[in-house]
């Protein structure tokens, strides 16, 4: 068992903090289903931890770590790296993985998701787990949105990290020049959009190339990248709620572009 003031597990431990991880290039993954998925591509683990019982519980998972050694640790130690209430046991310390926006736009991806200024974690990973599901090429972080390799955001997205292109500090201004570039359209969500999404999808725009804008929880997106955008969209309110929670906003558009670039 590592001691608790080990300097690989102090290190590990520092990924806790926001400007540690950016310094590093690193972040941390806790739990079964994001340690599988970071396992399953290639030079994304660099080492892991886990506690007894962690050893026990994924002793599957452990069988086939590629070549990193697994340390075991203290359920103290395993509790000051978790981000849960109930430590998982099992942690892995993962190279970053985000890439630059031109290496994204220039795979010609078919549907992205875009967050502006977004600023829960777990909206965040929520988003990344719903456009992997809904076969998005890529999530980009554009402002000063939340980091995706916060505790929160990686256990939220249940491994969709590992699965989808992610570029991060993109700059708000100039991301919808790039779209026109890249020949996406760009798909601006409001509440009070012009286009109704129903609407956008009858008239078969959808099936288009596409890069969704969502907004921050509380302001929305900034009024510049709406009338900067192809199209401002709303999702249609039927009932009382004065709107939709930022992840099924998502989760809505995300799909509806799906069902119509696959029909
Ligand atoms: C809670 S809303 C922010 C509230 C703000 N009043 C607005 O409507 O944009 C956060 C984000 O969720 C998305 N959203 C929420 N409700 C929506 C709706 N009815 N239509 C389109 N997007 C919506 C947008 O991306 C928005 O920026």
């Amino acid at each position: 068992v590592l001691s608790d003031a080990n300097a690989r597990l102090a290190a590990a431990r520092r990924l806790t903090s926001p400007r540690v991880r950016r310094e590093t290039g690193r972040f941390l993954a806790e739990g079964a289903q994001a340690v599988r998925e970071a396992l399953a591509r290639p030079d994304t683990v660099l080492e892991l931890f886990a506690t007894a019982d962690g050893l026990v519980r994924n002793d599957e998972i452990l069988r086939s770590t590629n070549g990193v050694s697994v340390d075991e640790i203290s359920d103290k130690a395993a509790s000051s790296m978790s981000e849960t209430v109930t430590p998982q046991g099992l942690i892995a310390v993962c190279r970053q993985l985000d890439v630059p926006i031109e290496t994204i736009l220039a795979r010609r991806p078919r549907l992205v998701a875009v967050l502006v200024h977004a600023n829960d974690p777990g909206n965040a990973g929520a988003i990344l787990r719903t456009a992997d599901a809904a076969g998005a090429d890529a999530v980009i972080f554009a402002g000063d949105s939340v980091d995706p390799y916060s505790g929160k955001a990686v256990r939220a997205s249940a491994g969709s990290l590992f699965h989808v292109d992610v570029a991060i500090g993109v700059d708000a201004e100039d991301v919808l020049s790039r779209f026109r570039k890249a020949g996406l359209v760009s798909l601006a969500t409001t509440g009070v959009g012009a286009t109704d999404l129903d609407d956008l999808a009858d008239s078969g725009r959808l099936s288009e190339p596409s890069a969704w804008l969502f907004g921050n929880e509380a302001h929305g997106l900034p009024a510049a990248v709406i009338d900067a955008a192809d199209e401002s969209v709303r999702v249609p309110i039927y009932g009382g709620a004065e709107s939709l929670n930022l992840a099924a906003a998502a989760a809505v558009c995300l799909y509806a572009s799906a069902r119509a670039q696959r029909r």
